[in-house]
């Protein structure tokens, strides 16, 4: 997979280059390019943003240097395969997991990160008419900017890509993801020394009993779920229940 971000802040992307996803592009699996934004101004100022028609505070993005910089890292795209536009912004739809398995799906994602109060709306239209573009929010809360937002959803896309994670089976009991605990939240994990400061490990995983174990983690997950999601435990299917989940 490809992926290009543009933003007036390339340093703020450096995580990209560590852990997990440092280890996919060594491996050749992602391959990550930054790209600053004042590369396509060409006043002395290197100017990106101006007042907004209509009045109002701040400051919204200018048309042309997106329009740049958006032909520049789509050039060598075939236009019959072209990238996905992802544009950050907390008046986008909900960006999930299955949005990041979506994404994973993709062979180039082009970033574009706003600030201020956001890039002129004529430039995601044109973009519109030669690509599908997803405007997304990674919660209802307001950021500075999109780049935070970008490293939150590059990190989700890139360790759903075969071969980014090292135990294959390791996404698939994610909270969030389909398989066996679809729409429960994950429960608690234990590892050695089984008594830690007079603390014991729940017995029951250290029975061998492989059913007993399953049944507790599905318990342990609808518990925290009832807990802290309530309202993901209301959207379950109540066919994907099964008789003991419901005694619990
Ligand atoms: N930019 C600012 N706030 C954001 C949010 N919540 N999600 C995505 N992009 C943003």
């Amino acid at each position: 997979m490809r992926i290009d971000v543009i933003t007036i802040f390339p340093e703020y992307l450096e995580p990209l280059r560590v852990s997990l996803l440092g280890k996919a592009a060594d491996k050749g699996l992602l391959s990550i390019e930054t790209h600053d934004l004042r590369q396509w101004t060409y006043d002395v100022h290197r100017t990106v943003d101006d007042t907004p028609y209509g009045g109002g505070p701040g400051m919204v993005m200018k048309a042309e240097p997106w329009a740049l910089a958006l032909e520049a890292v789509t050039a060598s795209d075939d236009a019959a395969q072209p990238p996905t536009l992802v544009v950050p912004t907390p008046s986008g739809r909900p960006f999930t997991q299955a949005k990041a398995a979506e994404l994973a799906e993709r062979g180039h994602l082009v970033f574009a990160c706003g600030r201020y109060e956001g890039i002129d709306r004529r430039v995601i239209d044109a973009a519109a008419e030669t690509m599908p573009v997803e405007e997304l929010s990674i919660g209802d809360y307001v950021l500075a900017g999109g780049e935070a937002a970008v490293l939150v959803m590059v990190e989700a896309v890139a360790r759903l890509l075969p071969g980014v994670l090292g135990n294959a089976e390791s996404a698939r009991d994610d909270s969030f993801a389909d398989g066996p605990m679809a729409g429960l939240l994950e429960g608690p994990v234990y590892t050695k020394p089984s008594e830690w400061r007079g603390r014991s490990v729940p017995p029951v995983l250290i029975s061998g009993n492989h059913g007993a174990i399953a049944r507790w983690r599905r318990d342990q997950a609808l518990a925290r779920t009832a807990a802290n999601r309530p309202d993901l435990l209301r959207a379950l299917d109540p066919e994907t229940l099964d008789k003991k989940d419901r005694a619990a």
